[in-house]
């Protein structure tokens, strides 16, 4: 694997409110590559979520999925990149042409702004979701054979990397390189804990599995002390990485 890339620790800050966001902010900003702002919070608040985070100096991955026509996920993108975020995802089943297209609208918001380009991210099968999930769906392949599809397909289309499970991270490490960025939500330090989760894994093994970001939220949200907790994770990431 690249020696030379970051591995790191992002936080989701689904928060309810700005107040709630910034107390998050302040107390992990110095655990953190960045926040993950999702479609929680950002509907609550709008473009301030954004705002919130970059003025408190941090990155900002923008996880608001976009799955549309390639057309409007495109202008999704340009908009996205114009708010200077670090990084932001698309479904890769939205199609080969949408994720092209989102790099597309990515390339010509950074430009606009004079920034980099944000990392873009393919999400393949959502963490919460099962084989028997999939199967109801009417998917053709099981989360590792679907994982790994959607994954190739976003890798041909250029994108910079991939959201998936740490489940499915060391054989979409050996099939995808060792420049592309996979993230792995669905980390859980009590394996008896998982809420909706379904393919969780602890800090350490997605590391070792092949992840260079860890999503983590409620397992740090939910605990006694939250900052002891994001150092413990920070602990586990360097521990793997050894
Ligand atoms: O609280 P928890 O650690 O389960 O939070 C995981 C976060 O990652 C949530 O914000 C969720 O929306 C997001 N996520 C996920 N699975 C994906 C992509 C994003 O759980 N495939």
């Amino acid at each position: 694997m690249s020696e030379l890339k970051e591995k790191g620790l992002i936080f989701a800050l689904d928060a309810d409110s700005l107040n709630q966001a910034l107390e998050w902010a302040e107390r992990l900003r110095r655990y953190v590559s960045g926040f993950k702002i999702g479609a929680q919070f950002f509907t609550r608040v709008g473009l301030q979520a954004v705002k919130l985070i970059q003025e408190a100096q941090s990155r900002v991955f923008l996880d608001l999925k976009f799955h549309d026509i390639p057309f409007t996920v495109e202008e999704a993108a340009y908009e996205t990149a114009r708010m200077n975020v670090w990084m932001f995802n698309v479904h890769c089943s939205g199609g080969k042409e949408m994720m092209t297209r989102a790099l597309r609208g990515a390339e010509r918001g950074a430009k606009e702004i004079g920034k980099p380009r944000p990392k873009v991210l393919g999400v393949t099968i959502l963490t919460s979701l099962s084989d028997s999930d999939l199967e109801q769906i009417g998917y053709r392949y099981n989360t590792q054979g679907q994982a790994l599809h959607l994954a190739r397909l976003a890798l041909e289309a250029g994108l910079d990397g991939i959201v998936a499970s740490p489940n499915e991270a060391p054989l979409l490490r050996k099939e995808l390189g060792p420049d592309f960025i996979i993230v792995c939500p669905g980390i859980r330090l009590e394996p008896a804990r998982n809420d909706d989760q379904k393919r969780v894994s602890g800090p350490r093994e997605a590391i070792q599995a092949g992840a260079d970001y860890l999503v983590v939220g409620r397992p740090i949200r939910d605990a006694k002390d939250p900052g002891a907790t994001a150092h413990l994770i920070l602990d586990e990431i360097a521990g793997a990485n050894r």
